[in-house]
């Protein structure tokens, strides 16, 4: 809106302009050459002259105050605002006071405001800068909410750093040893740094609200929601309830612009937007699962709704109650059953500030505790998780803070004590945690013991991956004949020494893999002479020697990316990684791919995925059987899936409109929100071979094209030059056998699995993968796709913040044994096919 009225102002002074030069040429006919000459001349001085002047009144005056462009912003005033609350002390509470028209409200803001007043002009620094102090609620204790503001002028900003929060404090305080007034004292004072946005005048009309919480649950929502939520919203939402009791505040819907730094909603224990009594502050989208549930401690909440930019976004919707204050202040106790689960107060909502909890779990003598975290977040901005000075899980000396993915302890006794604190500002979802007895004789019954004390099947002891969390079930591991044995104890296919990634952990597989100082040496370790580097011919079976060439643009090899006007970029995955490489941007013109537009919660217990969380995953239903296979979407109107999924002794699989198609599909059982479509054409690649699975590709074209939303979105294709590095970690989705020869799951599921490297999955297929497939998944075995994951898409996120689809799950040989990793249909090697069948 602004920027437009900037335009409109410049196009009217241009007209102006050139009605000035019509008048001059009218006037030109009367007059002799010689006079016309030496008027023109001065006229044209003239008019440059006042053209200048134009333009300078345009940039310092109109430009300034009407488009709010970056020079403007450089050298506006600073606005510093501090918000907290005072305690009264001695000052009898009135109903009234709640009501920001009454007298009683308005006699003692009066008051309150004259002595900020009296204090900040004490203060020599301060004074000159105050503007004004104002009182804008009041809470029983006696508890005033204020704000106050500071404005420093454009000549002086280099003074802002020194308004810091300890210096209003000071003032403040300074202010109440020297209180007179008898009548009314004031005993606390608290004062923080607040974004000017969010201070607002008790009785401000506009997106201002005084909401009383009950026992019912009562809903209010963002403005024009869900339609959108205007630029420039400046709304707070303050709640109370009466005095025995706390609030609770969850969000259904919460849909808000991305980037915080623009739009924001923040919550407070307080009624002021206080960030020492902040409980969160959020923007972004979040799914249903993670839906933001917050309590507060006491009886009164403050919300602010910032909004900035023009980018509609349709808001959120919020329930409130009041629940008993007891709920949210008993916490801990003694525990005594052999194994039981506990929980941080109100978890999965966020738990409440100030709350402190001690358990103690008490087993019989003789036995030990252990305690398992399957969730744990208490994260806090600016907290050293190794210091936790703010909220904490206290066990055995130890505090424990941040996120955490796997936290397991083990007790000395019988008796193990967990606290929980959580101080007044910033608050978050908790944890969850199991614990159980044991005997220290026999900690794990037919298992392997980790030095945490938790249990886990024997055959993951050294199998290469990190099970206890710990790493004890991976070291002292006597390696197998087939295993390289790293420095670090571990174990690791001999396949995978020299192959240039890191699986040690300590570099030690990648250590004595040196070439000669005039050779190159290629990602399975073999050594070639240098100079077959960027020689536009790939000698290194893995491409490595072509893969990083930044060589004159037009030379062109399999390893370039192409342009669409034919030039080459010598540039790894040189495809929407947001820099333009192509002259004409046909690497990054393509790229509304590859994100998921949910907040999700990165701490999941399990393997199932989350809602939204592979929003390109398709499930294939077939007649009645269900689903059948998995696929990908590719664009609204294309997926992609896997040919043997259609092509076999039934010809009735290759019939269209025997299939449906489900996308935005997380629960087989739970149709909402998911788009079904009917097929138009089934399409397997016409060399797809029945007996060796090579071309195992097919592209479904849908009748109708879907919708996309924050469930359902595509996945970016690879360039046929895009590299996917051994090593590499990739993921695997779909609703396949939970084991070989098991049952379908019901519930979508991910398992994150690496790129082998080409020679080893060669070795362990015996020579069955052609050049159109690739290995992803684990020698050790335990991690693969099965049956009923075919045609789902395997994917890998790439430093562009994007994810990629790499293949296309095929075959393997039973699932996940040892050695036998998941063979999947090479993305990259069938893209050109893609093209050709559907443009994309
Ligand atoms: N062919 C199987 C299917 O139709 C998928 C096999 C994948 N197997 C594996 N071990 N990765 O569902």
């Amino acid at each position: 809106m602004e920027c437009r009225s900037a335009v409109t102002l410049t196009k009217q002074r241009r007209n102006g302009h050139h009605e000035r030069i019509d008048f001059l040429t009218s006037k030109e006919k009367a007059s002799s050459r010689r006079k016309t000459g030496i008027i023109i001349g001065v006229l044209v001085a003239f008019l440059i002259l006042a053209a200048v002047a134009a333009f300078l009144i345009w940039l310092f005056v109109f430009k300034d105050a009407d488009s709010g462009a970056t020079l403007s912003k450089k050298l506006s005033p600073s606005v510093q605002v501090f918000s907290g609350h005072m305690k009264l002390a001695g000052e009898p509470y009135a109903q009234e006071l709640e009501d920001t028209n009454s007298k009683e409200f308005t006699n003692l803001a009066r008051k309150l405001q004259t002595i900020l007043d009296g204090n900040y002009k004490k203060d020599p620094l301060l004074a000159e800068y105050y503007t004004k102090s104002v009182v804008t609620a009041f809470s029983e204790g006696v508890i005033a909410y204020f704000w106050s503001q500071f404005d420093i002028p454009v000549e002086e900003l280099e003074i802002v750093p020194e308004f810091s929060e300890e210096r209003v404090l000071e003032a403040l305080e300074n202010g109440l040893k020297e209180q007179r007034l008898v009548s009314l004292k004031i005993i606390e004072v608290t004062a923080s740094l607040t974004d000017p946005r969010m201070a607002r005048n008790p009785g401000a009309e506009e997106c201002f609200y005084h909401l009383e919480a009950e026992e019912t649950v009562k809903k209010f929502s963002s403005p024009g929601y869900p339609r959108g939520y205007p630029p420039k919203s400046r709304c707070q939402w303050q709640i109370r309830a009466s005095e025995d009791k706390a609030i609770s505040v969850t969000f259904p819907f919460f849909h808000i612009e991305d980037d915080c730094s623009d739009d924001f909603v923040s919550i407070y224990d307080s009624l002021s937007p206080d960030d020492s009594q902040a409980i969160t502050e959020k923007c972004g989208q979040r799914p249903p699962s993670n839906h933001l549930e917050v309590v507060s401690s006491g009886n009164i909440m403050l919300i602010n709704l910032i909004t900035d930019t023009d980018v509609q976004r349709p808001g959120f919707e919020a329930e409130y109650r009041a629940i008993p204050m007891s709920q949210v202040k008993t916490c801990g106790g003694v525990l005594s059953e052999k194994a039981g689960v506990f929980t941080s107060p109100l978890h999965p909502s966020f738990y409440p500030p100030a709350v402190d909890c001690k358990w103690t779990i008490k087993v019989p003598a003789g036995n030990k505790v252990r305690v398992k975290f399957t969730m744990f977040r208490m994260k806090e901005p600016g907290v050293d998780i190794r210091v936790c000075h703010k909220d904490y899980v206290e066990v055995m000396d130890t505090k424990y803070c941040g996120e955490m993915s796997s936290l397991a302890l083990t007790s000395v006794g019988n008796i193990l004590e967990v606290r929980f604190h959580s101080d007044e500002s910033f608050t978050d979802k908790g944890f969850n945690a199991e614990y159980s007895a044991f005997d220290p004789a026999n900690p794990c019954p037919n298992q392997f013991a980790c030095a945490s004390g938790i249990c886990i099947s024997k055959d993951l002891k050294c199998d290469g991956w990190n099970d206890c969390g710990d790493m004890s079930d991976e070291v002292k591991c006597n390696c197998e004949k087939d295993q390289f044995s790293c420095d670090n104890g571990l174990c690791k296919p001999k396949l995978w020494v020299c192959d240039r990634v890191n699986d040690c952990g300590d570099g030690s597989d990648e250590k004595a893999c040196s070439c000669e100082d005039n050779e190159w040496r290629c990602g399975n370790g073999q050594c070639l002479p240098q100079d077959v580097v960027c020689d536009s011919k790939m000698d290194c079976v893995d491409g490595s020697d072509e893969a990083s060439c930044k060589s004159s643009p037009g030379v062109c090899s399999d390893f370039s990316f192409k342009c669409r006007n034919s030039e080459c970029v010598n540039k790894v995955n040189a495809e929407c990684d947001h820099v333009k490489d192509c002259s004409d941007n046909s690497d990054e013109d393509r790229c509304n791919c590859g994100t998921r537009p949910y907040k999700l919660n990165r701490i999941v217990g399990g393997q199932n995925a989350e809602l939204g969380e592979w929003p390109w995953q398709v499930s294939l239903h077939f007649l009645t059987n269900g689903h059948v296979c998995g696929a990908s979407i590719i664009s609204n109107r294309w997926i992609l899936s896997a040919a043997h999924c259609f092509v076999t002794s039934d010809p009735a699989y290759h019939v269209a409109s025997n299939w449906q198609t489900y996308s935005g599909m997380q629960d087989q059982y739970k149709q909402d929100g998911v788009q079904r479509r009917p097929l138009k054409r089934i399409i397997s690649h016409p060399d797809y071979n029945q007996m060796t699975f090579d071309y195992d590709i097919a592209l479904l074209e849908l009748t109708e094209p879907l919708q996309f939303n924050n469930t359902v979105q595509p996945i970016c294709l690879p360039s046929s030059s895009h590299v996917f590095p051994a090593g590499m970690a990739c993921w695997v989705t779909g609703w396949g056998a939970l084991r070989e020869g098991g049952q379908k799951s019901q519930l979508l599921q991910k398992a994150s699995v690496k790129i082998i490297n080409d020679t080893v999955c060669n070795v362990v297929t015996e020579g069955q993968v052609t050049s159109r497939m690739l290995c992803s998944g684990f020698l050790a075995g335990g991690v693969d796709a099965c049956q009923g994951d075919s045609g789902g898409p395997l994917v890998c996120f790439e430093e562009s913040g994007k994810w990629f689809q790499a293949g296309i799950v095929s075959w393997g040989e039973g699932c996940a044994r040892r050695n036998k990793p998941g063979v999947y249909s090479r993305v990259t090697k069938l893209r050109e096919w893609i093209k050709k069948e559907t443009e994309i």
